[in-house]
């Protein structure tokens, strides 16, 4: 792998919890394995005022906490720390970006980062407006001395519109090559194992239709609520907050064609033309696809859990919905009527998420139980975390006498395989960022199709209070009318549990 040049990584919002969590810490593990270039340095600016040192101070607590490479010494900690410097600086403040171009002419001198800057925008989304514009302005977008990369955190939009006018925005003062539109899901190793489970095995590709796959699941489930996010969620929802981004993400790559060549133009091509070929969901007929859940108190293992409505920040008579399921087709020559169920939701019994290939049933049942478990065996599980890895379901005789099927598990785990490092989702994105690999990163058209399909789903729940809110007591498995969603008897959801080979509604207990 070749080396990332040397440059100045500026982080917007740098006194948030995204820097302390994520970002500094990535950073650093990508230090620990010599992965960044000889010159670089971290430049954090936010409005709290806070000199070098205490920055320093704050975001080695955040590497002892977070980073996946826990620091064994101060002597590597510190030559990392000495990267980092901060700036206070009020970014609605236009006069302020003068400021801050000196700062960094001054911080390239110092640190001989070849005027290669990378700008990260880790705040509040209203600031996506302004930050772009200013930098543009003061020249700072310009690349004729060095290269000039803008990363975008999610939410990227609120609706169609929103995110049509951010893309137009970012596009008058950045180049679409320069713009990193994160999603960490991407950064996930087991989501880019989905690429090479199935382009590089000649036993599932041939399978991957709509001739041998009865339907695909996919399941984003959380078991924690909404906690001091309330105030952000009440204005998100599960449908924004996970459905348009992550999960339709990787109904994208179970869905996509074989890219030609797997790089940034040939794999987001792929993944945006599954997007565009979403049927609608008309804005009459969202009740029929789309079920909402909203988690209301109750006990687990004993103890008493708020309802969401109890969270900080959230009204006492709030609809936003904390669960989310939608029935989905795509309509191409590949998936035509194959149905895609998809759900996310917090309060859920266990956290997992992972994609479900459900294949189709011999066409004859020849044996005694046959028919009655043929719909459940021949599935490929994918999971993607926790207990990273693949399953596969099939049916096995039960020895004995006559023919007695049962259903049997054949199973992959990340963790068997030895000394494996499973690089964190920020740390692979930064670092193909640095190395000017946007493969990973979402393009501004297939954004904008995710938010085209779950436009009138949010329009329908936001005009129509006779769409109902299912309440659903937290720590079980979301409302049980999203089963009707699936109209064939005989199958629900998989109810999968903390370990990839389990599975039922109380394994968790
Ligand atoms: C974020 C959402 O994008 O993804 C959170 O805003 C959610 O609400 C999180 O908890 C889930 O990410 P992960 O990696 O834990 O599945």
């Amino acid at each position: 792998m070749h080396q990332a040049k040397n440059h100045i990584l500026v982080i917007f919002g740098a006194s948030g919890d995204l820097t302390y969590r994520k970002l500094v810490p990535a950073v650093f593990d990508l230090f620990n394995q010599g992965l960044l270039p000889e010159k670089f340095a971290i430049l954090g600016l936010g409005r709290t005022e806070l000199g070098n040192r205490a920055f320093r101070k704050k975001m080695k607590e955040g590497i002892q906490q977070f980073a996946l490479n826990k620091p064994s010494d101060d002597g590597k900690l510190n030559q990392y720390l000495e990267k980092l410097h901060y700036f206070s600086f009020d970014t609605k403040e236009p006069d302020e970006y003068c400021l801050l171009k000196g700062k960094l002419r001054e911080l390239d001198e110092a640190c001989q980062t070849d005027n290669n800057i990378i700008f990260y925008m880790a705040t509040p989304p209203s600031m996506y407006e302004i930050i772009p514009a200013q930098l543009a302005k003061q020249g700072l977008t310009d690349e004729s001395q060095g290269f000039r990369r803008l990363i975008v955190e999610k939410p990227f939009g609120y609706d169609l519109e929103t995110a049509q006018k951010l893309n137009a925005d970012l596009l008058n003062s950045f180049h679409e090559e320069q713009i990193y539109r994160i999603d960490h899901y991407l950064g996930k190793e087991t989501v880019q194992n989905l690429l090479v489970t199935r382009f590089s095995n000649g036993i599932f590709e041939p399978l991957w239709n709509r001739n041998y796959i009865h339907h695909v699941e996919i399941t984003g489930a959380e078991n924690i609520g909404v906690g001091m996010r309330g105030g952000y969620y009440e204005g998100s929802g599960a449908l924004r907050d996970m459905i348009q981004n992550h999960l339709l993400l990787l109904v994208g790559l179970v869905a996509m064609e074989p890219p030609t060549l797997i790089d940034s133009y040939n794999i987001r091509n792929e993944i945006a033309k599954v997007f565009h070929s979403l049927r609608p969901i008309k804005e009459e007929e969202v009740s029929k696809y789309a079920i909402r859940g909203q988690y209301t108190a109750s006990h687990i293992k004993g103890e008493a859990v708020k309802g969401y409505r109890d969270e900080t920040g959230v009204a006492p008579d709030s609809r936003t919905e904390t669960f989310a399921a939608i029935k989905l087709f795509i309509d191409n020559w590949r998936w035509a009527d194959v149905p895609f169920y998809i759900r996310s939701g917090k309060m859920l019994p266990t956290r997992v998420t992972e994609i479900v290939i459900h294949f189709k049933s011999t066409p004859h049942h020849l044996f005694v139980n046959d028919a009655n478990i043929s719909k459940n065996y021949n599935q490929l599980v994918i999971r993607i975390q926790p207990d990273e890895g693949v399953l596969l379901k099939f049916g096995m005789k039960v020895p004995g006498a006559g023919f007695k099927v049962q259903n049997v598990n054949m199973d992959f785990h990340y963790s068997d395989l030895s000394d494996t490092y499973l690089p964190s989702a920020y740390e692979r994105l930064l670092l193909d960022c640095m190395l000017g690999d946007s493969t990973l990163y979402h393009r501004g058209d297939a954004v904008e199709a995710a938010w085209r399909f779950v436009d009138p789903i949010l329009k329908a729940w936001k005009k129509d209070d006779s769409i109902p809110v299912h309440g659903y007591p937290a720590g079980t498995w979301g409302p049980d009318v999203s089963d009707n969603l699936i109209e064939e008897e005989d199958i629900t959801w998989r109810y999968p549990c903390k370990n990839l080979a389990n599975d039922g509604n109380y394994c968790e207990l």
